[in-house]
């Protein structure tokens, strides 16, 4: 799937470095070309004889080393390769990058390279949290770097949270996303999935029957088209896509956050069934029956999303798109429902029981945007993904330049 790609893979000074040495297998055994790049505090997490074996090249330490200057110069081979991944990505590289600092070989050739570049992000979550870094991470992003994590969990230092960098399989896939072509190559696309699940109790939850199957079938799409595809998703019941980036979610206000710290993205595709209510305040301890009667659950109305991103003053993807299954006056409601939340584009469908569209394999849709309404025939659920998908490139291309 990689063969003959080349890859040049530079390794940060984190505790996630070990890490790199297992993607430098998974790359090669794909048929990549991977030459690695390793930073002075990388290489006090790793050997650089240790990564030179697993690569099967030579690596590549010193700005000052005068015979790569006199075999391949820094900026040769900055632009050799067809990809640049920064895997672990420090705080501290990312902010060189992103102020555009080179003092070594690494942030040199990361401000010398005209090849995209693609970063697994590993750091304390507290310095991933912190303004400084999250300003890092706004600035790169609209530079055009692309993200993979980092995910949620235990980390080395002993604390919880975001920080811990991708899995080695998943920036493998987030590689092979990068390097896909397609018309949707260098967007970056954000869709929401399946249900949330709103707690009412520390056991009991509010949910919805979403399988979440609408919104992983759009997002294969478009990574089809080469997209990069930020999936957030509550707990759906069919596995999510390959080849995205993945952030797992439960309550419809942790989704709000994820599609928020996902911007900028050029689109949105809002395919989520949100829960309209979550409990005004959920119990921390299980709530008991009594002889005294019935509980009263009192509720909260959650955030809209779709509204919230169509309605942004600041980073509105340029495109923003949301769904609406209506059982009755399909058109007309789906139309207000496109002026209410500020979307550009509704994709309405008619779930009355008489069509078998819901919790079916197919679906008719209308495609109802500012300038009037499409009807498209019956089709499998997948190809109204894919039909979708190919809109958003054609909008796109028309619409917005990469940048
Ligand atoms: O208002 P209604 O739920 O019918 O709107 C459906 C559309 O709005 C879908 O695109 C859904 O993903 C989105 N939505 C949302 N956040 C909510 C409710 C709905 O993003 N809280």
């Amino acid at each position: 799937m990689l063969s003959c790609k080349r890859i040049l893979l530079i390794i940060g000074g984190g505790i996630a470095a070990f890490k790199a040495l297992d993607l430098i297998r998974r790359l090669r055994e794909r048929g990549a070309e991977v030459t690695p790049v390793l930073t002075r505090a990388g290489a006090e997490f790793v050997t650089p004889l240790s990564v030179s074996a697993l690569a099967g090249s030579r690596v590549f330490t010193d700005l000052f080393d005068l015979t790569d200057e006199a075999e391949m110069g820094h900026i040769q081979l900055s632009r050799s390769a067809d990809l640049v991944v920064v895997a672990p990505a420090t705080a501290d590289l990312m902010a060189k990058m992103a102020q555009g600092q080179a003092d070594d070989l690494a942030s040199t050739l990361l401000l010398a390279t005209d090849t995209p570049v693609l970063i697994a992000p590993a750091m304390n979550v507290r310095m991933w949290q912190h303004p400084a870094t999250q300003r890092n991470i706004a600035t790169l992003r609209s530079d055009g770097v692309s993200f993979v994590g980092p995910g949620e969990g235990d980390m080395a230092c002993g604390e919880h949270g975001p920080g811990r960098m991708a899995e080695s399989l998943e920036i493998v896939a987030a590689i092979e996303g990068a390097l896909a072509d397609g018309p949707l190559k260098g967007r970056r696309i954000l869709v929401t999935s399946g249900p949330t699940h709103e707690p009412i109790d520390p056991v009991r939850y509010i949910a919805n029957r979403s399988s979440g199957a609408q919104g992983t079938a759009i997002a294969r799409a478009l990574v089809a088209l080469g997209a990069e595809v930020v999936f957030v998703t509550g707990p759906a019941d069919v596995p999510p896509p390959e080849r995205v980036d993945l952030r797992r979610v439960e309550t419809a206000r942790e989704m709000l956050a994820a599609c928020e710290a996902a911007l900028p993205v050029d689109a949105a595709i809002c395919a989520a069934a949100v829960a309209d209510w979550r409990m005004a305040t959920a119990a921390t301890s299980k709530m008991k029956k009594t002889a005294g009667g019935l509980p009263q659950l009192e509720f909260a109305e959650n955030p809209d999303i779709l509204a919230s991103l169509s309605q942004r003053s600041e980073e509105r993807p340029a495109l923003v798109i949301g769904f609406a299954a209506e059982t009755d006056d399909l058109e007309a409601n789906a139309s207000a429902k496109r002026l209410r939340k500020g979307c550009d584009w509704i994709v309405a469908n008619d779930v009355s029981a008489a069509t078998g569209i819901m919790g079916g394999t197919e679906n008719a849709v209308l495609l109802i945007t500012a300038t009037g309404t499409e009807a498209w025939p019956r089709m499998p659920k997948a190809e109204v993904a894919q039909r979708l998908a190919q809109r958003i490139a054609e909008h796109l291309a028309r619409e917005v330049a990469i940048p």
